[in-house]
């Protein structure tokens, strides 16, 4: 059996191939699907089978512009209420390409259609040797259950209860877990860095599957649920009516200052994918920074509504193309022009640059001893994170919680973002300068730099620890 896992960084997620006899499958593509043309023709195989473990919400599936162009069928669990051709499946339907059987699993709880698919490698033996779990068991955690518009999450979290307990964790301490998404994941909130597991080891170290009863793991479940970006409903549907293929997006358009400016008027947002001390440095005034080296995909489809036309601003004209991609893989698709020539271009014209300050956690640190509340500390990491061990004295604006951000800070007095590592407070520097702000400065290396300065922290409901 061929079998190969392909993992996407910028969304943590992971889509797989299988392969036996010539015929392959793929399970839950990215919306660029030529690597799976790649791969297959690499390996002499013929690609007949696309499966969709759900409806995804947090990317742009590419299920039907790989049946396009391959002549693949694809398959949606039995409740999804989709438009586009495909098989229904059912609780123990199966699927065979040559010596691998499919039997399909019906795991509603993440979603109400989701589906887990049953691997079995007849060359291996008769017994299931792995199962692809989707969204419904993840490596540490299990799908968030509050994407349902009709269910609430304490419903969706009772019948995850009954999929793991019922269909998964039966299959066998040794059947090997291949998720669909990983660490960072917006699809759930503590999953561990590794690429697969087993039954078993998630029996022993998954907080949720470890839960003692129902209650219990409904509770755990719908405690503290990170924030639901806005796009995941829009992706979902585009996913349920199956999205353009991405040759027929609008073409982008090389953009002089001047265009840009004109578009920036106009409406479109300018959307700067370069490091945070680039665009420190001087960026457009107004553009959004999110930074092409993190979790860009997700930070962009949460804050940055999914229709807006944009116009990117990058490093080089490669990292414009990767800029478009990445943004296509989550569903806009309105990025109609990139500033030709970068920043590079922009100076050269003598255009007017905006900066972002950086400041060092040292540097903080004696500033607020010399004068002890005269800025404003901003943190906006999660509430948990928050919980754990915050700067004292420092206000929490959640960047997931973005509309929220601003309302009580003071215009007058300095502001310093920090986050853990200095990603997400990139992101919040720009959206604080472009509402007005002015004096506006980025906390380098976060509070991971602050802690390891020895700088104090304190815990919510706790004295200070260090
Ligand atoms: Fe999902």
């Amino acid at each position: 059996m061929y079998f190969q896992q392909f993992y996407l960084t910028c969304l943590a997620h992971a889509s797989y191939m299988l392969g036996s006899e010539g015929v392959a499958c793929v399970v839950d593509p990215q919306r660029d699907v030529n690597l799976y043309l790649e791969e297959a023709e690499a390996r002499g195989l013929k690609i007949q089978h696309i499966i969709e473990t759900h409806l995804h919400a947090d990317f742009v599936s590419g299920h039907v512009e790989l049946a396009a162009r391959t002549g693949a069928k694809i398959y949606l669990g039995a409740a999804t209420p989709s438009p586009i051709p495909h098989a229904a499946v059912h609780d123990g339907d199966e699927v065979q390409l040559g010596r691998v059987k499919l039997r399909f699993l019906e795991t509603p709880g993440h979603t109400v259609e989701s589906i887990s698919i049953v691997v079995t490698d007849l060359d291996r033996g008769d017994k299931p040797w792995a199962v692809l779990t989707g969204d419904t068991l993840f490596i540490g955690d299990v799908g968030r259950p509050d994407l349902s518009g009709d269910k609430t999450p304490q419903e969706l979290a009772a019948m995850l209860y009954d999929s793991l307990h019922q269909k998964l964790l039966p299959l066998g301490d040794d059947v090997e877990v291949y998720p669909a998404h990983g660490a960072g994941s917006l699809c759930g909130k503590q999953m561990r860095p590794e690429k697969q597991s087993t039954i078993g080891k998630e029996k022993e170290l998954n907080y949720a599957v470890r839960a003692a009863s129902k209650e219990e793991f409904v509770r755990l479940l719908t405690a503290e649920m990170p924030e639901r970006p806005t796009y995941f409903a829009q992706d979902a549907e585009l996913n349920r009516i199956g999205a353009i293929p991405l040759e027929f997006l609008l073409p982008m358009e090389a953009l002089t200052p001047e265009q840009v400016l004109e578009g920036q008027r106009a409406g479109a947002a300018v959307l700067d994918t370069r490091p945070a001390m680039q665009f420190g440095s001087g960026h457009v005034p107004g553009a959004i920074n999110i930074p092409l080296g993190g979790q860009f995909a997700g930070s962009a489809g949460t804050l940055v509504k999914l229709d807006s036309d944009i116009i990117i601003v990058a490093e080089e004209q490669a990292a414009v193309e990767e800029s478009r991609m990445r943004l296509a893989r989550v569903g806009f698709e309105s990025v109609g022009g990139y500033l030709d020539g970068g920043m590079l271009r922009w100076a050269e014209e003598n255009r007017p640059a905006a900066q972002i300050m950086q400041i060092s956690a040292g540097e903080l640190s004696r500033s607020l001893a010399e004068e002890p509340g005269s800025i404003q500390i901003v943190d906006v990491r999660r509430k948990p994170e928050w919980d754990q061990g915050h700067i004292p004295g420092a206000l929490h604006k959640p960047l997931d919680k973005a509309a929220g951000m601003l309302g009580d800070l003071d215009r007058t007095k300095p502001i310093v973002v920090h986050c853990k590592g200095g990603y997400r407070s990139a992101i919040a520097c720009s959206l604080i300068q472009r509402a007005g702000f002015e004096n506006v400065t980025n906390l380098i290396g976060g509070l991971d730099a602050w802690q390891s300065l020895g700088s104090p922290v304190e815990a919510t409901n706790s004295a200070a620890k260090s």
